[in-house]
């Protein structure tokens, strides 16, 4: 049976930071291209009158949407002339049956839920007692709980209105072109398939480092560190798409139980698997404890425990305030079994997949001969780099996708509650035993302890600032 469009879109929230940051400026590129012809409703608190969030709207896609500078764009007035506004109390059914009466003869509404998960409960009951859940589809986003414990609660809550297919939680790392360009490069190249395991691949490393601290994020960075804002969730996504078993089919299901069971295999983190640090002066930022035992760095091994993967270390590294900002996925492959030519400086093949910031590249890594009358070899890569990739933004992408009803690039609950059990422990520990992790000046790549992870391994790949 194929799934209805929504017919109308609502954002809980709209006057918040995700909705200025991320929503609306995706909204508008959307409406662009003509997708976008359906009700707009937001959400928010009383106190606001229609034509100051209109003029919000406008300030925000001024701010972050794509815009020429200074120009009055017809699209971004026609988004905020379009708006409907519902003002009033998330915890009050009133505010749902106004909602209700906004939505008119809306059948298959699309709620974004662009709130802190502390309220998801009490709107999601609401939605539900006024019918506004009826046909609808909801979108949630991170933090999708604290732990294992939590992340199944707050299942269990959405499973009470809304059955799975209808749930679309957001993880803008599955939006981005280049991910899904390594899923993408991963199956449409028959060269690789027979390379992609234990037997020829030494070691994989996925690094997202960013020169960026916090940026005024201190309260919420205080809940989270890097394990939980970005490990158990973008890092462990990518981790899954990288690994998998080629899914049957190009389809939800297919490809979600594969990264699933990739997830299912890795082990439990334990404390010798991590090493947490933290930027000199992260203290001294706003809204952060004198005291913190915040991580702002984590170097983390993973095992996976699959005939592809048994015996192949999983490397992470991600971490504020380092030297470049950058995300890639660096796969080392095992050296030559006999040594034709005498040994030079050389490196072993590499496939490198630079994921950020905003193009697509891939690197292999290759020895070539050395121009002279030795058989020496040097390291070349064979690089392709498009620097146009990042044409449809993420959240673009994945808002468009949720209100198609197509949730193939969404994360599953399955994966979610997988993801959690691998982290579950070292955070458990490290919250509970307030643990300081190791300090680091910014500017560089973090605590030097963290190389005893990879130092069989070839030590840390080091992004680079260009493709
Ligand atoms: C967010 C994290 O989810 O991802 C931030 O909360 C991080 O801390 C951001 O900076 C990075 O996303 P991107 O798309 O800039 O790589």
């Amino acid at each position: 049976m194929t799934k209805p469009d929504s017919d109308a879109i609502v954002i809980f929230g709209i006057t918040g930071d995700l909705a200025s940051r991320k929503i609306l400026p995706a909204l508008l590129n959307l409406k662009r291209r003509g997708r976008l012809d359906m009700p707009l409703i937001g959400v928010a608190r009383e106190g606001w009158t229609i034509e100051r969030l209109r003029a919000r709207i406008l300030e925000s896609l001024g701010e972050h949407g794509d815009i020429p500078d200074g120009a009055d764009d017809e699209d971004a007035n026609a988004l905020a002339e379009s708006l409907r506004y519902v003002a009033g109390d998330y915890r009050d059914g009133g505010t749902f049956e106004r909602l209700r009466e906004a939505l008119g003869d809306a059948q298959a509404p699309l709620h974004y839920l662009a709130i802190p998960p502390s309220l998801f409960g009490e709107v999601i009951g609401h939605l539900e007692r006024t019918s506004c859940s009826r046909g609808a589809r909801v979108v949630v986003e991170k933090p999708l709980g604290r732990d294992l414990e939590s992340a199944r609660d707050l299942n269990r809550n959405l499973a009470n209105s809304f059955d799975e297919s209808r749930i679309f939680r957001i993880d803008h790392y599955l939006g981005k072109e280049p991910v899904q360009n390594l899923l993408y490069f991963r199956f449409a190249n028959s060269f690789l398939e027979p390379l992609w395991n234990r037997v020829h691949v030494a070691s994989v490393q996925f690094s997202m480092t960013e020169s960026i601290g916090i940026e005024g994020r201190g309260r919420l960075y205080e809940e989270l560190g890097a394990i939980r804002d970005v490990v158990q969730n973008h890092l462990l996504q990518v981790v899954s798409l990288l690994a998998m078993e080629p899914p049957v089919r190009y389809a939800s299901d297919s490809l979600r139980d594969e990264k699933v069971k990739v997830l299912q295999a890795i082990r439990t983190l334990q404390d010798a698997d991590v090493v947490r640090g933290q930027y000199r002066g992260y203290r001294d930022e706003p809204d952060t404890e004198a005291d913190s035992s915040v991580e702002t760095y984590a170097a983390v091994r993973i095992g996976i425990d699959s005939p592809r993967w048994a015996g192949v270390p999983f490397f992470i590294r991600t971490g504020k305030r380092l030297a470049v900002t950058a995300t890639e996925v660096m796969v080392r492959f095992r050296e030559p079994a006999h040594a034709l030519f005498e040994a030079s400086a050389s490196a072993p093949n590499h496939v490198r997949f630079r994921l950020g910031p905003d193009r697509v590249s891939i690197g292999l890594g290759v020895q070539t001969k050395e121009p002279g009358e030795a058989m020496r070899g040097r390291a070349s890569e064979l690089l392709m780099c498009d620097e146009e990739a990042g044409r449809v933004g993420a959240y673009e992408r994945l808002i468009g996708d949720a209100l198609r009803g197509d949730p193939t690039l969404f994360a599953r609950q399955d994966s979610i509650e997988e993801a959690w059990r691998i982290v579950d422990d070292v955070i458990h520990r490290s919250d509970g035993d307030g643990r300081s992790p190791l300090l680091y000046d910014p500017d560089g790549w973090g605590p030097a302890e963290a190389d005893s992870l990879v130092e069989n391994a070839g030590g840390w790949h080091r992004p680079g600032t260009g493709c």
